[in-house]
């Protein structure tokens, strides 16, 4: 008398095979370049002289994008988007990004003391943006007197956790780990 062995479980892993691959930098800077070119889309976003103004958008693949509005003289002050990978670009006004061309370590300290020649300067007019990894040290300010800027940003994983950091001369200081909760 023959035994036949059970026939194997399907795999469970099988059931997300189809699943779509998690978006790239380059998806998510072609994604935000398209909504920028929306100009219904851009000009819906309520203006507010006296502070940034946001509203969320569907991203690709499941990432977070963001429209947001800069009064003059506005900015983000220095920050990171951890694990994060984002693209963003000027959908009108103009936009300046300070970035440190270093990697940093990630974890494990409070203040870091930057070596010369890590800042990286970016003038991004209507209709420039950029691309950016895990980790990418960045502030984002509208140093126009008089003129409002709008731009199209977009962040894969989605919600990712924001690192604040001061900064005085080439020390940065690690102030707060603001996590989605507390911003929405
Ligand atoms: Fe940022």
């Amino acid at each position: 008398m023959s035994v036949s062995s059970p026939a194997p479980a399907p795999s469970p892993s099988s059931s997300t095979a189809t699943s779509a691959p998690a978006p790239t930098q380059a998806d998510l800077l072609d994604f935000v370049r398209r909504i920028a070119d929306d100009a219904e889309l851009i000009a819906s976003l309520p203006l507010d002289p006296e502070g940034r103004t946001w509203v969320r958008l569907e991203g690709p693949g499941g990432s977070e994008a963001w429209l947001i509005g800069w009064p003059p003289g506005t900015g983000t002050g220095w920050h990171d988007h951890a694990e994060s990978v984002g693209a963003f670009v000027t959908a009108a006004g103009e936009l300046k990004e300070n970035a440190l061309a270093a990697r940093l370590p990630t974890d494990g300290w409070k203040t870091l003391e930057l070596t010369d020649g890590v800042d990286r300067e970016r003038r991004l007019p209507a209709g420039k943006g950029r691309a950016f990894g895990r980790h990418h040290v960045h502030e984002v300010l509208n140093e126009s007197p008089d003129r409002h800027a709008i731009s199209v940003h977009a962040y894969y994983p989605p919600l990712p956790r924001i690192r604040r950091y001061s900064r005085s001369g080439q020390v940065l200081r690690l102030e707060e780990v603001e996590r989605p909760e507390d911003w929405q």
